[in-house]
C-alpha cells in the first residue's frame, strides 16, 4: 500500500570556515569597493575556506551540528544527499566522503546537482522517499566551495560568492504539516547564462581551455537577476497555492541568498517585507548551502517559532527553481 507520510525537519546545523573576506579585502584583488558591492548586492563579507578544506569538510561539520540538534546518532542515518556544485571530486560522491567522516555508516549516499537550488531539490527528493515508507531517517546537505571555482580576477563574480554548508535532518512525524510537497521548475535553454563552461565531458581540461579560463564560473548577471526575481516569485505563489496556504499565513520567508535586491524585489512583489529573511550581508552568495545555512539561523535565532508556517524558495544555474512551504515545530 503506498503511503503519504508527513515529514518533519527534525534539526538543522551549519558551518562556515573561519576566514572572513570583506569587501574592503577584494577591493586589494581587484577594482571594485565597498560602496559597489554592498549597494548592488547587500553583502558586506563572505567566509572563504582554508587551502585545506573541501566542500565535504565544510558538509560534515554542518551535519555534525544538525545530528546533535535532531539528538540522533549518525548510524540511524538512513538516507545522504547532498547538494553541490563544488564537489571534492568528479567522483565518488561528496556525500560518500561526508559519511565516511560521520560515521554514517548505515546511510546510501548520493550528490544532487541543481546548482544553487540543489538544497531545495534534495529536501523534496528526500520528503518524497520518506513520505512512501523507502526510508525512515535522512540528512540533507547543501555544501560549496564556491572559491575553488572563481576567478579572483573577475569582478563580476568573485564579489558575489562565499563558502559554506547547511544541513536537515527528515522523519516522518504522525503530527502537524510538516514538510509540504514543493513545486520545481527548470529551463536548461537558458544554461549558458550560468554556467561554467569547461572541465568537463564538452569541453575537456586542456591547457587551451584553463588558459581560456573555462575552468570558472560565468555569468550573464542582469538576465540572471531578472529570471530569479520572477522564477522565484512565481514559485512561492505555486507552491502556496498547491498546499492550499494563504500569503498572510506565512510568518517568514526563506529565499535563496544570492543579492539583498533580488530579495527585496520578490518581497515587494508578494507585499511581505517584513516578513522575508536574509543573511547575504555576513555569507554572500553559498550556492546550495545558501539555504540551508539560512534556514538554521532562522531556526536557531528565534525567528521561527513552533507552528510557524515558513516558506522556501531557491534559484540557481539550469535554470532551476522551486519552493516549500513546511509547519515548523519544536521537538517535532
Ligand atoms: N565593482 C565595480 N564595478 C563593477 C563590478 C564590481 N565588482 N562588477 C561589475 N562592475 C561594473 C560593470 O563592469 C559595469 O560597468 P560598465 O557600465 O562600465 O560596463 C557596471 O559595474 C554595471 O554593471 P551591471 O552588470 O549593470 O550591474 P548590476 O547593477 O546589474 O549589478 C550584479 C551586477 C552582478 C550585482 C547583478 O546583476 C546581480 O546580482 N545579478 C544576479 C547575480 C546572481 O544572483 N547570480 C547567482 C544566481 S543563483
Amino acid at each position: 500500500m503506498a503511503l503519504n507520510r508527513t515529514v518533519t525537519i527534525l534539526g538543522t546545523g551549519s558551518y562556515v570556515p573561519e576566514k572572513v573576506v570583506t569587501n574592503d579585502d577584494l577591493a586589494v584583488l581587484v577594482d571594485t569597493s565597498d560602496e559597489w558591492i554592498y549597494s548592488r548586492t547587500g553583502m558586506k563579507e563572505r567566509r572563504i575556506c582554508a587551502a585545506n578544506q573541501a566542500t565535504s569538510d565544510l558538509g560534515a561539520e554542518a551535519a555534525k551540528a544538525a545530528l546533535k540538534d535532531a539528538g540522533l546518532d549518525a548510524a540511524e542515518i538512513d538516507l545522504l544527499i547532498v547538494a553541490t556544485l563544488s564537489p571534492d571530486m568528479f567522483f565518488p560522491s561528496t556525500a560518500c566522503f561526508v559519511q565516511d567522516q560521520i560515521g554514517a555508516k548505515n546511510a546510501f549516499c548520493y550528490d544532487l546537482g541543481a546548482a544553487c537550488s540543489g538544497f531545495l531539490y534534495a529536501l523534496e527528493n528526500a520528503r518524497a522517499q520518506i513520505a512512501c515508507g523507502a526510508v525512515e531517517t535522512a540528512l540533507v546537505i547543501g555544501a560549496e566551495k564556491m572559491s575553488s571555482f572563481l576567478d579572483w580576477e573577475d569582478r563580476s563574480t568573485c564579489i558575489l560568492f562565499g563558502d559554506g554548508a547547511g544541513a536537515a535532518i527528515l522523519q516522518a512525524r504522525d503530527r502537524g504539516r510538516g514538510l509540504m510537497p514543493a513545486v520545481m521548475g527548470s529551463d536548461g535553454a537558458l544554461a549558458d547564462l550560468l554556467w561554467t563552461p569547461g572541465g568537463g565531458s564538452r569541453n575537456p581540461i586542456s591547457h587551451e581551455m584553463v588558459n581560456r579560463k573555462e575552468h570558472f564560473i560565468q555569468m550573464q548577471g542582469r538576465d540572471v537577476f531578472k529570471h530569479a526575481v520572477t522564477r522565484m516569485g512565481d514559485a512561492v505563489m505555486a507552491t502556496l497555492e498547491k498546499n492550499e496556504i494563504a500569503v498572510d499565513e506565512v510568518a517568514c520567508f526563506i529565499p535563496h541568498q544570492a543579492n539583498i535586491r533580488i530579495i527585496d524585489a520578490i518581497a515587494k512583489r508578494l507585499d511581505v517585507e517584513d516578513r522575508m529573511f536574509s543573511n547575504v550581508e555576513k555569507y554572500a552568495n553559498t550556492s546550495s548551502a545558501a539555504l540551508a545555512i539560512a534556514l538554521d539561523e532562522a531556526a536557531h535565532e528565534g525567528v521561527l517559532k513552533s507552528g510557524d508556517l515558513a516558506v522556501l524558495t531557491v534559484f540557481g544555474s539550469g535554470f532551476t527553481w522551486g519552493a516549500s512551504v513546511l509547519e515548523w515545530g519544536e521537538n517535532q
